[in-house]
């Protein structure tokens, strides 16, 4: 008790004078066990708007995330919107497939968006208007709406803005971001917006989310929910100025305040910039304890992952002209590869939908990780293309998009060692059932099996 006193009354000094050292938390480990199965190892962020994702596709992954945006024609025509329970159902179809993959939904602590139940509520019962944003009646007319568009006696004194926002299809925009059915789009007594938390709120807004938006039934509560991706994020051009190399400074996502909103959004609720700071320092103190519950209730979040805060999803490649130097890099034992949590991406051949350089790229993870690290469709946002395109018949077979490649089943045993540069530019590290090695001055990529060991399992099998 006496504990929690001081530590509050610390981390209110330091708010005062320091602004920026309660926060989220540096890249730390999953809490369960590391694997170094492949195909264990392996990472997807998921989406099919139009219905499910296949649960056979997605349990193929060590990680499988769930984007917002999954089964988003079924949900944005639900009366009223239910993304938070779709995301939990198709959680728990994929966690049906037994195949011990850890099954990640989407957050935002940013917005607060009313196609979540759980937010919703909230948005909907006066009892909680202290946890999201106003408008400032004198800014008005504002640069969004405040009345929606389908019925303008709905309206709300909150701030939102339409991007990325569900709507009924009209002649002008036949296709919106997710489009309501029968005329009418339900999320709640508001008219459906991206709305924004206020988390000069303090501990009751951030008890809530960690119980009930994070920890709740279709969260953490549910065994088949094993961690989030968290999207957006504040920045303040006084924190900048203080510090411009605090992350995602300078402010252009696409100005100061939260991330991906209307850019006007400062003036239309009247914020000074120190309310902006206030509000980024929040957050960031929200973010932080949310971290450490997710840890404590056994899950995880992409935020944790080296070089993944500010809602990144963007993995490290191998390049041909860089490959001894990266591997020079993780070939130490006190080096980032090898003490905090990777994400690598396989290069991609955009044109031929395809990995460009497979057996390269399992070679240096192989080389360079350490015991948590994951590999996947190497770019930003590392979606692997379950859907068929329709175009040109250039994509692998139907109906489920990219298959992933064999070599990512195969296993290679766990490590006898760091790696090690044994010739100029050629690296290599021996695993239990395997012997690997990059050369980066040929870029060719060995990966044997001992051939003894091979033996004997066939044997056993
Ligand atoms: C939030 O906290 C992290 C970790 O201390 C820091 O790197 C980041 O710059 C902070 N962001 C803001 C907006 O204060
Ligand atoms: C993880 O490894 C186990 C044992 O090899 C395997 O049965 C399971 O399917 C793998 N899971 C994933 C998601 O690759
Ligand atoms: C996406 O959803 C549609 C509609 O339910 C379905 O036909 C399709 O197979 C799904 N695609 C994948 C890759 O899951
Ligand atoms: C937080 O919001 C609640 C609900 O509106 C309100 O009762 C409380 O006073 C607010 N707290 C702060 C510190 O703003
Ligand atoms: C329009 O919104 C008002 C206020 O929320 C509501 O009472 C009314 O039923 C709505 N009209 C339609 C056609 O949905
Ligand atoms: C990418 O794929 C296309 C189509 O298969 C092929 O023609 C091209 O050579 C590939 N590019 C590279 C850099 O491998």
């Amino acid at each position: 008790m006496a504990m929690s006193v001081c530590h509050a009354l610390c981390l209110a000094l330091h708010i005062a004078r320091l602004p920026l050292v309660i926060a989220y938390l540096p890249p730390t480990s999953p809490p369960w066990q590391p694997t170094y199965d492949l195909a264990n190892s392996t990472i997807s962020m998921q989406c099919n708007s139009s219905g499910w994702s296949s649960p056979e596709r997605g349990a193929e992954f060590g990680i499988i995330s769930y984007d917002w945006s999954n089964s988003k024609v079924q949900w944005a025509a639900s009366k009223p919107m239910d993304c938070e329970e779709r995301l939990a159902k198709q959680a728990e179809m994929t966690g049906q497939q037994g195949t011990g993959s850890h099954v990640f939904v989407y957050r935002n602590l940013v917005k607060a968006l009313p196609w979540f139940t759980t937010v919703r509520e909230k948005l909907n019962d006066p009892a909680y208007s202290g946890w999201f944003l106003r408008f400032k009646p004198s800014a008005a007319p504002y640069h969004v709406p405040a009345c929606a568009a389908e019925n303008q006696s709905k309206c709300s004194t909150f701030y939102h803005d339409q991007e990325q926002t569900p709507a009924v299809p009209t002649a002008a925009q036949p296709h919106p971001d997710g489009s309501c059915t029968d005329g009418v789009c339900d999320c709640g007594t508001q008219p459906c917006g991206e709305y924004l938390f206020d988390h000069r709120n303090g501990s009751m807004l951030r008890d809530w989310l960690i119980k009930e938006h994070i920890g709740g039934p279709a969260g953490l509560r549910n065994p088949s929910v094993h961690g989030f991706f968290m999207d957006d994020y504040w920045c303040s051009n006084l924190i900048c100025a203080q510090d411009p190399s605090v992350a995602g400074c300078p402010c252009r996502d696409p100005v100061q305040g939260p991330t991906e909103v209307d850019k006007n959004n400062q003036a239309d609720m009247g914020l000074s910039d120190e309310d902006v700071r206030d509000i980024a320092l929040g957050w960031n103190e929200t973010m932080a304890a949310v971290e450490k519950s997710i840890l404590g209730a056994g899950a995880y979040t992409w935020w944790l992952m080296d070089g993944q805060t500010n809602a990144n999803a963007g993995p490290t490649l191998l390049k041909r002209d860089t490959c001894a130097s990266q591997l020079r890099g993780a070939c130490t034992e006190s080096s980032h590869w090898q003490r905090s949590p990777q994400l690598f991406g396989l290069t991609i051949n955009s044109s031929a939908v395809a990995p460009a350089q497979l057996e390269q790229d399992v070679a240096f993870f192989q080389l360079a990780r350490g015991d948590y690290a994951w590999l996947g469709w190497g770019v930003w946002g590392m979606t692997w293309p379950f859907n068929a395109e329709p175009a040109h018949g250039e994509l692998p077979p139907l109906p489920y998009g990219v298959p992933r490649p064999a070599l990512l089943s195969k296993d290679f045993g766990k490590p006898s060692g760091l790696c090690k540069e044994t010739r100029s530019g050629v690296f290599e590290r021996g695993y239990t059932k395997a012997h690997i090695s990059l050369d980066c001055n040929t870029f060719t990529a060995s990966l044997e099996s001992h051939p003894i060991l091979a033996s004997r399992k066939g044997l056993i099998v």
